[in-house]
């Protein structure tokens, strides 16, 4: 089965097919982060722009590269479209997916699934051939918008199990960057200002650490380092990145090898644009006694991969008249369902 994948959930327009849930046959990804970067966060009205003039070049390359078809020649030999209609995401990026999804759906005559977006970052994990992951599973899904514990039981049986009281890990490594003066996305920024740093130089708080659920908090990071910056006189960015990112990861870390020993699980998942940081990465691979799948670092930022994964796992065809474009991610589990206890 060939599923050609759309996602526009934020300034992200992607487009790919796979094949069988596991196969990439292309993957195109056009992104506006550069014009956000130049105020230092996401502008939604301009994303969503830049949506509406990406998605039709960006759809027509992954059909070119992955099936050879060319536009204005009979549909394409694909099964299924799958497209992110789930949040997190900003409402204008996500329906200029939605509802180019749903016109060629309806044009092509192939049905039509919709993905929640936080879930389906988990099935990069699928993407990259044998070991799969074994359930039960422990999945930590941790980007700009979410970071969250869940129990996998299978395909489509996710059990939250806790996740940030206030900002996401994505949001504090962006937040850190803009008061350190690093270029957004902060992410990347900060993993690479904090090469050759000292994590061990400013003492940044590990919120929530010790507490016995699955919860999370971020927001106190941000004024612990407003803090250390007034105490400083002197400030070493290296170090101020490297001792963020080693607070950020610990504290991930800590919780999903909490969750994993408590259900006993058979493998640890990540997923989410946080994913790609080497230092977590290389933490809980270090820590953890089972199996850690973790995307390649590619697959972990957001791409259409693992829309057209999750939807081939998890096979629920609605009518293209059905599905609207839900930015809040629990209000979209609940009508898209995949989210079983
Ligand atoms: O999954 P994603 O591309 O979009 C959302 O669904 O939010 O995640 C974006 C987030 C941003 O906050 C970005 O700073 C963070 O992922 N990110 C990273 C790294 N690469 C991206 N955070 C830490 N280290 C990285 N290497
Ligand atoms: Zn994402």
């Amino acid at each position: 089965m060939i599923i050609l994948g759309i996602e526009t959930s934020c300034d992200e327009t992607a487009a790919a097919l796979i094949k069988d849930g596991k196969f990439i046959l292309s993957n195109i990804v056009a992104s506006s982060s550069q014009i956000h970067a130049e105020v230092g966060g996401i502008i939604p009205e301009e994303a969503a722009r830049q949506q509406l003039l990406s998605i039709m070049p960006v759809v027509n390359q992954a059909l070119f590269l992955g099936l050879d078809w060319k536009p204005n020649s009979q549909p394409p030999p694909i099964d299924a479209i799958a497209v992110t209609a789930g949040g997190p995401g900003l409402i204008g990026s996500m329906l200029v997916g939605v509802e180019v999804a749903k016109t060629l759906a309806s044009i092509w005559e192939v049905p039509i699934i919709p993905v929640t977006h936080l879930l389906a970052h988990v099935y990069a994990n699928w993407l990259t051939g044998k070991p799969y992951p074994e359930f039960p599973a422990v999945v930590l899904t941790v980007a700009g918008g979410h970071t969250d514990l869940f129990l996998m039981k299978g395909h489509g049986k996710f059990k939250w199990l806790g996740g940030t009281r206030d900002d996401a890990a994505g949001e504090a490594f962006d937040k850190a960057a803009r008061l350190l003066d690093l270029p957004y996305p902060g992410g990347p920024s900060i993993q690479g200002a904090a090469e050759g740093g000292n994590s061990k130089k400013i003492p940044l708080p590990r919120p929530l650490i010790n507490s016995k659920d699955f919860d999370f908090s971020f927001s106190g990071l941000k004024t612990a380092i407003q803090r250390e910056i007034k105490n400083n006189k002197s400030i070493n960015k290296k170090d101020f990145a490297a001792s963020v990112q080693e607070a950020v990861a610990d504290v991930l870390t800590s919780k999903t090898l909490k969750a994993a020993d408590k259900y006993n699980v058979k493998s640890v998942l990540i997923a989410g644009g946080v994913a790609a940081n080497l230092r977590l990465r290389e933490l809980i691979n270090e820590k953890a006694d089972m199996p850690v799948f973790i995307p390649p670092v590619k697959l972990c930022t957001d791409n259409a991969t693992f829309i057209g994964s999750h939807a081939y796992f998890n096979y629920h065809p609605m009518s293209w008249s059905e599905i609207v474009a839900i930015p809040d991610a629990f209000e979209a589990i609940k009508v898209y369902g995949n989210h079983k206890n």
